[in-house]
């Protein structure tokens, strides 16, 4: 048995988000995964400055940690890794959704089972705005007064690609529009019961009505809770430098980017690990 030293963590605000200090060897060598995985289910966010990974050794570290997700990008060679970019040349399939990143949201909400976690590393930044910032979705719930959360808890939320991206784009085509709608809705619960016993908020614009209540009651509520949610005290910003490592845990967290130049032709690299377990913890 090989005894590893645990690693120094610095904690970024109170109720979010952690920085580890690791180096590359190290950190794809694998003996920290599983300490890694705790706290990032933990804190929502981990940030490693200054680790500099290239492609494949963002792959090679993703695969440290969960199942890493294929079969998203046609070209060779990007398998496995996403390029998060508004830059068609870049993403000929992706960058005309990358818009909707502005808005708070989780990831995959059409999907049965969304992403367990993300990271992200940047290749070309902007010099004015493009900072992310992720909120914490377990302790948003768990502030909430105990009534509050047993109401809650019953109720089921249908997420649409209109939803998430209209407020985003009011000025698009109709056939944008028509596109958006053509993807299939999702229902899923409010709260999630997550298997390790914790519940969290599952909030994202792409939440377009309750089942069965009152449509202004449902506006009201979704907005309020959203508001709620993302509360200084539980959003982490972050500041991208090169070099950075991002991740974060996309079943307790939302994140949205800020506006940045889009002649700047932000690029940043990423590899995305496929959900383990469904919204409700249904097997
Ligand atoms: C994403 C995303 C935010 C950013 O990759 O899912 O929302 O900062 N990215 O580009
Ligand atoms: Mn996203």
């Amino acid at each position: 048995m090989s005894l590893t030293a645990l690693l120094s963590v610095t904690d970024l605000s109170p109720r979010i988000g952690s920085e580890i200090a690791i180096d590359a060897d190290t950190l794809l060598g694998g003996g920290h995964a599983g300490e890694i995985r705790a706290l990032l289910v933990r804190r929502g966010v981990i940030v490693i400055r200054d680790i500099g990974l290239d492609d494949d050794q963002l792959r090679a570290f993703a695969r440290t940690m969960g199942d890493l997700r294929l079969g998203t990008v046609k070209k060779e060679g990007d398998e496995g890794l996403l390029k998060v970019t508004m830059d068609e040349k870049e993403n000929p399939e992706y960058a005309k959704f990358f818009f909707g990143s502005q808005l708070w949201h989780m990831d995959g909400t059409y999907e049965e089972v969304p992403p367990f976690a993300t990271m992200l590393t940047p290749r070309v930044l902007s010099n004015t705005g493009g900072n992310t910032l992720f909120t914490n979705n377990y302790a948003a719930y768990e502030d909430l007064p105990e009534e509050e959360k047993a109401f809650l808890d019953g109720l089921t939320v249908v997420h649409t690609m209109q939803a998430a991206l209209f407020p985003a784009k009011r000025d698009c085509t109709p056939e944008e529009f028509a596109m958006w709608s053509g993807y299939p809705a999702r229902r899923h619960p409010l709260v999630w019961h997550h298997r390790s016993g914790r519940k969290s908020l599952v909030l994202s614009t792409s939440a377009s009505h309750i089942v069965g209540m009152d449509p202004t009651d449902s506006h009201d509520l979704l907005q309020r809770l959203m508001a709620h949610a993302t509360q200084p005290h539980y959003v982490y910003r972050h500041q991208w430098r090169m070099g950075d490592l991002l991740m974060w845990d996309n079943t307790g967290t939302m994140h949205r980017v800020l506006p940045f130049d889009q002649a700047s032709g932000r690029r940043l690299h990423r590899c995305t690990l496929n959900g383990e377990e469904p919204i409700g913890g249904a097997a």
